[in-house]
């Protein structure tokens, strides 16, 4: 294992990076266990992020990496186009059983934007196959985040991801988002204010006609862009008007699946249940990357009533890889051994009282939180977005903590293994950050 310094970093280009600024100012992380990350200098670094929200488990969960050495050693790579391996079944059915079957297929993806893509395409196919070709456009929201693919940028709703690339997926339309820091700053749970904004879609619905709708797509809590928790309500009026309408309802669980609201989605915490949820990340505990596209019943019915042959000309060479499902099956495991839920739902108060403890702190404007999730945003440097937000991204690493940061948004999310002492531990670490904070 290397745990020196690179000796070069020209030609890595960074995903989601300032590269010139990184590479002059590296944090260079070398092995990771449990709730810590261990950098090149060899200091712990407290993971208040679960990597990229995806390690719910805890870093190297030793039933996971033995799953996967296992693996790799016996099944190295299977094709699953007219082809089969039994972990992909396996895996399958033990989801299947993870929804309480309340789903009733899978289709295996490697990241979230590749399931945000097929979960696109599987609607308008579906309609497609039931003789509903002229529903083809998706609705999406203002600062979703819906990964990088086409499909997923055109749906989404962050400038910043849209802007450099021109046209997107034709037919596509937006509902405005929730956020709405006058009526509802510092939250724990869903604010109060805002359930109306689901309304949006019947404006929407006159103006295109239902009849040209295929999908809303929409994250139960919006992450990327900094923590948006849905108003009370609000969900359950996009599922009315999306049934209503015949509309299907996407929810993209990508973060939001496997535990992070200490449920096993955001659709069962809040009560509702969409038509597909696309996930990744926790899948796998981040070990392997995969995705997968949850899909109800009726959804796979209408493509198995075509004529014999392919039903759905879609997938990726590494769709149900077997190293992958076995990460995903020991995670499954890991989840239902270690009482994973109950042991986040049994921290979600000591964690929420402990971000709110930092209200009043200089430049926090407003502290939200569920489930495992928290959202700390600081007034904007003037004219400088998100430099305020950076500066104390570095600090905190500097000081020991992984946070991550969305413009001028904390956006906090550990693995849900945490105990109290880490709780402290982060919230100690990042008020002295945010005191000393210009
Ligand atoms: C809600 C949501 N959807 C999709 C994605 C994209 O996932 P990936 O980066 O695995 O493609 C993300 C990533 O953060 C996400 O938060």
């Amino acid at each position: 294992m290397n745990e020196s310094r690179p000796e070069s970093m020209a030609s890595f280009w960074m995903p989601f990076t300032n590269n010139r600024d990184f590479k002059a100012h590296p944090r260079l992380l070398v092995s990771a266990e449990g709730m810590y990350y261990k950098d090149v200098d060899g200091r712990s670094i407290l993971d208040g992020t679960a990597g990229l929200w995806c390690v719910p488990c805890g870093h190297a969960q030793p039933k996971i990496v033995a799953a996967v050495r296992e693996m790799v050693g016996q099944l190295d790579f299977a094709p699953t186009f007219q082809m089969g391996h039994p972990a992909a079944f396996d895996l399958a059915e033990r989801l299947m059983e993870y929804t309480n079957h309340r789903y009733g297929h899978v289709f295996y993806t490697n990241s979230g934007s590749e399931a945000v893509d097929t979960a696109l395409k599987i609607a308008l196919a579906y309609h497609k196959a039931r003789g509903d070709a002229s529903r083809t456009r998706f609705i999406g929201r203002e600062r979703g985040y819906h990964g990088v693919g086409f499909g997923g940028i055109s749906v989404g709703g962050i400038a910043g991801n849209r802007k450099p690339y021109g046209v997107m997926l034709p037919g596509v339309d937006h509902l405005p988002h929730t956020h709405n820091l006058e009526l509802n700053a510092y939250t724990r749970g869903e604010p109060e204010h805002g359930a109306n904004l689901a309304d949006e879609l019947e404006r929407i619905v006159s103006l295109h006609d239902a009849s040209t709708i295929a999908a809303v797509i929409v994250e139960p809590v919006a992450g990327s862009t900094g923590v948006l928790i849905p108003p009370k309500g609000y969900l359950k009026r996009l599922r009315e008007l999306c049934t209503k309408h015949g509309i299907l309802l996407i929810f993209d669980e990508v973060i939001t699946g496997f535990g992070r609201l200490t449920t096993p989605f955001a659709g069962d915490y809040f009560g509702v249940e969409p038509d597909m949820m696309t996930t990744a990340k926790g899948l796998t505990n981040g070990t392997i990357p995969m995705g997968a596209v949850f899909s109800k019943q009726f959804i796979h019915d209408a493509f198995m009533e075509a004529p014999a042959g392919i039903e759905l000309f879609h997938g990726y060479t590494y769709s149900g890889h077997p190293v992958a499902c076995a990460a995903s099956l020991a995670t499954l495991e890991v989840f239902k051994e270690q009482n994973i839920l109950e042991h986040a739902a049994g921290m979600a108060e000591y964690w929420a009282d402990a971000v709110h403890s930092l209200k009043g702190l200089p430049h926090v404007i407003d502290i939200r939180t569920i489930g495992l999730i928290a959202g700390i945003e600081l007034a904007p440097i003037a004219g400088k977005p998100g430099v305020r937000a950076f500066t104390a991204f570095k600090k905190a690493f500097e000081d020991g903590i992984l946070i991550r940061t969305t413009g001028d948004i904390i956006a906090l999310s550990p693995p849900l293994v945490l105990e109290k002492k880490h709780i402290d531990e982060l919230f100690g670490k990042l008020a002295e950050v945010l005191k000393n904070l210009d």
